[in-house]
Order: structure tokens, then sequence, then C-alpha cells
């Protein structure tokens, strides 16, 4: 998978590929991540890419045009699958998302800045609208992150335990059972007797169990679903 991140602040961007399971991912060659310093883009002398918004209301918007030269020069480079603005008002990112979108080939990810981007922007380029929660971060740059981290895990060959993705919480509707490692005692908490038991079936059938019970507890709204 290529991505290609859009940003007034690449810099911002950099260190979270740099490290874990997202810098395995390049190195093994499975995923490459370019940045876009969007300041590139600019046609005027000041290297600005926000202006006032048109009717008056405070906070600035980010041009079309530099948004619209980089996007072009991408795109006339090789296809895209997604061209994805990172945006509160978009949808919200959720686990089936990152599952079918991790299967993709090439997308590009605009982060937006200030009040947001020239509605001109999404008419033209933009095939996806995503947000990783209903609040206001000050950029883009988090989200595309958050949304980064939550797909290149699940690209095949990146974890190195095939099936450890596969039983993440929210896979199924379902949150994570618990999970110990050693000691079997500590300070007088032992581990649950089955998980020390060696009975493989009847430790799914306990973990299937509790996953139902702590997701009824925390999230019934995913059982419903
Ligand atoms: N930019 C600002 N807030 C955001 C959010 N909640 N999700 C994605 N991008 C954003």
């Amino acid at each position: 998978m290529r991505i290609d991140i859009i940003t007034v602040l690449p810099d911002l961007l950099r260190s979270p590929f740099e490290g874990s399971i997202m810098k395995r991912a390049i190195q093994k060659g499975l995923v490459e991540v370019h940045f876009h310093n969007l300041r590139d883009y600019s046609t005027n002398k000041h290297k600005n890419v926000d202006d006032y918004q048109f009717g008056g209301g405070a906070g600035m918007v980010m041009m079309v045009e530099p948004i619209d030269l980089c996007i072009s020069k991408l795109k006339s480079e090789r296809n895209y699958d997604e061209v994805i603005y990172m945006t509160p008002d978009g949808e919200t990112l959720h686990q089936k998302m990152a599952n079918s979108m991790s299967m993709l080939k090439n997308i590009i990810i605009l982060c937006g800045h200030y009040k947001g981007v020239d509605q001109r922007v999404r008419d033209m380029h933009i095939t996806k609208e995503i947000s990783i929660g209903d609040y206001v971060l000050s950029g883009g740059e988090i989200g595309a992150i958050v949304f980064c981290d939550a797909l290149i895990r699940l690209i095949p060959g990146v974890l190195s335990d095939e099936t450890s993705a596969l039983t993440d919480s929210f896979q199924d509707n379902l949150l994570s059972h618990p999970i110990y490692t050693r000691p079997a005692q500590y300070k007088g908490l032992k581990v649950p007797d089955i998980l020390l038991s060696g009975n493989f079936p009847e430790i799914e059938k306990w973990r299937e169990q509790k996953a139902y019970e702590h997701t009824k507890e925390r999230r019934p709204d995913l059982l419903e679903e």
C-alpha cells in the first residue's frame, strides 16, 4: 500500500512512522508513506495556504489552489483508490472501515487545518471523509496518524502473529476478553485456573463468554448491531 499524506505540518507527522509497527511495515516493504508539504504548492511569495472566509466569519480557510495542484500532480503519477479528507464532519472511523481500507493499493490523505478546506476541494477531489471522533482537533494530522495506525497493522504480513489482529477488540463487534501473562500469581491475584488447564476448547469458550460479558457491560450498543 502507498499512502500520500498532504499536510502543512510534515514534521509533526513523521515520528509515529519511525517506530513500532508502522516502522516495521515500512521496513518490510508492505507500506510506503510519503509526506507532501502543502506550502510547496503555494503560488504566493509568502507561501500562504489559507485565506479569509468569503461571507465573513471567524477562522481561516485552506485555499483550493495549493491543494488542487498537489492532488492533481499525485493523480497524474498513479491511480488512487481513495482521496481521503480528515475532518470532524466525516464518517466516524470504525474497525470495519479500517479492515476494508487496509486492502487498498494507493490512497491520499489530506489533513485539514484552521476552519477547514475550501468546499471546492471536497467537490473536486475528495472521495471519502473520515473523522476519528466527535471532538474537534486543531488539525487533521493526529487523525491521519490514528487512521494510518489502525489501517497499517491490518495489512497482511505486518503483524508477526497473523491471528492477533483478528482477535482485537471490535473484530466481530466484541471487546477483547481479559488477558494474562506470567507470573500465575501476583500479590495474591491468581490467573483464572482455566487458562492454565491446557484445555483449549474450554479456554476458547471461556474467552468468548468473557468477551461477551465485557461487551455487554461496557458497550451494549455493539451487541445490538
Ligand atoms: N480534524 C479536526 N478534528 C478532527 C477529527 N475529529 N477527526 C478527523 N480530523 C479532524
